[in-house]
């Protein structure tokens, strides 16, 4: 509606019970089943906002390479590649949202790979000043999108994002910032609610996909049939994309909120236990060890697989994006919020903290298997904290046309889990491109 383009998705109007019934479970789940599962047990607070500011080490150029004696330039001459490369790397979880009167690189008629329910400027929300922040770290700055950076990194490459809505989300972040330099031709599209497509930008050879694999493990998704469970093989990778892994040269892995429906997992060939299966005799065993055996698997099929091949691959586990119900799921003012939250009104912690440190875990294990192979760069993408500040960057009512056309209705559905776009998503993109800019500057150095 509204966006004519060649990479509109299809009729979204199909069959809205389908699609709401994610909805229903996202609202539902963590009131109810969450409140009743976890209520026993007290949240583990979360360290990430108690800790201290790590103090910013300043290399001093010229002291740290003192062997290369006096003769060394001025600081102040070194090229922006030089001090990426000689500085600290920048841990973008740290800082605070900060008023940016630039805006976004597009706008929600710009970019044509929008989803409809997160297209909030064409979907009439009114207020716009979300749009107007940037993300800036305590020790670094992070610079604005610049899409020829990303194109002259990657040229030649596939870039994956391989997970849930959320991977898709960040995805098309992707495709609109990079659109705005270069034209990507949809060359594949496959499955329902185009969960598999690809493009192309012939300018530079780059190819960006999504896979659609919520768990990242093979898995049956039985929850859109109705209240039935998904059934979750937790040793074994999801073949969807771990057969494309040969020609992916980097991939982001984006998973969590399909975590919290309810389950039954296999392991070995038997079940291992569920999550929230009244009526059948499987252990309750919640879900958090279940999601770090997928990334696991995840992890360790890429590693194993991409060691061999010789051409390597950058890998991003991105960490659990918050979402911000406030209130009842289809009332109006679900996630009323117009401003980011000011620093310490909020803290990482409960389930959120959670499944970050789930990430950040796995991934750090890994990088420690692969670093006996050559190639293999892996990063957590951080961005539990940075999202929690965003209370107003979901699409909330927007996530339909002009919600209030005809007045405040008595049921409003509501989107606070994804994120409009343009919006605060765009910031993780931004955070992908530095660090693989840092990476490409320090293996160039090691040649
Ligand atoms: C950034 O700091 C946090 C808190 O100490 C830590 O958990 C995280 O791993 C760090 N990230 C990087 C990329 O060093
Ligand atoms: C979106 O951007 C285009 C190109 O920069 C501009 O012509 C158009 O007016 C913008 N639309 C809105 C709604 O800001
Ligand atoms: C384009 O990129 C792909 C990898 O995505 C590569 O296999 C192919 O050789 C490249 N084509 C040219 C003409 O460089
Ligand atoms: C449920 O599982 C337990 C332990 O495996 C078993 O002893 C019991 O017979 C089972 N009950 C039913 C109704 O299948």
């Amino acid at each position: 509606m509204g966006v004519t383009s060649p990479l509109k998705g299809q009729s979204h109007s199909r069959s809205l019970t389908r699609k709401l019934l994610p909805y229903v479970l996202y609202a539902l789940l963590p009131i109810a089943v969450f409140r009743f599962y976890f209520h026993p047990f007290p949240f583990p607070l979360s360290t990430l906002d108690q800790l201290p500011h790590p103090n910013r080490i300043i290399l001093t150029t010229s002291s740290s390479s003192s062997s290369s004696s006096s003769s060394s330039p001025p600081p102040s001459s070194f090229s922006r590649e030089e001090e990426i490369a000689n500085e600290t790397p920048c841990n973008y979880t740290y800082g605070r949202w900060v008023h940016d009167k630039m805006g976004p690189l597009y706008n929600g008629t710009t970019c044509g790979t929008i989803k409809e329910g997160q297209n909030c400027i064409t979907h009439g929300r009114p207020d716009l000043g979300y749009l107007y922040w940037r993300w800036q770290p305590s020790q670094c700055n992070l610079p604005r999108f610049d899409p020829n950076t990303f194109f002259n990194l990657l040229s030649n490459k596939h870039i994956a994002f391989v997970g849930d809505s959320m991977a898709r989300n960040q995805l098309e972040s992707l495709l609109c910032m990079l659109a705005t330099a270069s034209y990507p031709n949809l060359v594949y599209k496959n499955g329902e609610d185009n969960k598999f497509r690809r493009w192309h930008f012939a300018s530079h050879n780059i190819t960006v996909s999504v896979y659609w694999s919520p768990f990242l493990v093979k898995g049956v998704e039985k929850s859109k049939t109705g209240p039935d469970h998904n059934e979750l093989y937790v040793d074994v990778v999801d073949e969807r994309w771990g057969s494309d892994l040969e020609h992916i040269d980097m991939v982001v892995l984006s998973i969590g909120h399909w975590f919290l429906h309810p389950a039954v997992y296999y392991e070995g060939g038997s079940v291992l236990g569920c999550h929230y299966c009244p009526g059948l005799n499987h252990t309750e065993i919640g879900f958090y060890d279940v999601m770090r055996k997928a990334i696991k698997t995840a992890l360790k099929a890429i590693i194993e697989r991409k060691s061999t091949d010789g051409n390597g691959i950058d890998v991003f586990l991105t960490s659990f994006s918050p979402s911000h119900f406030e209130g009842e799921w289809d009332k109006a003012g679900a996630c009323p919020k117009t401003k980011p939250y000011e620093e310490g009104e909020k803290m990482v912690e409960g389930m959120d903290a959670d499944m970050r440190s789930i990430a950040i875990e796995e991934m750090e294990a890994a990088k420690v298997n692969a670093k006996q192979f050559k190639g293999l760069r892996l990063e957590t993408l951080d961005v539990t904290k940075l999202s929690l500040m965003r209370p107003d960057g979901h699409p909330g009512p927007y996530m339909y046309p002009f919600p209030f056309a005809n007045g405040v209705q008595e049921h409003v559905q509501n989107d606070c889990v994804h994120w409009c776009l343009p919006g605060p998503i765009d910031t993780w993109n931004q955070i992908v491109l530095e660090v693989i800019r840092r990476w490409s500057v320090v293996s160039k150095r090691e040649e």
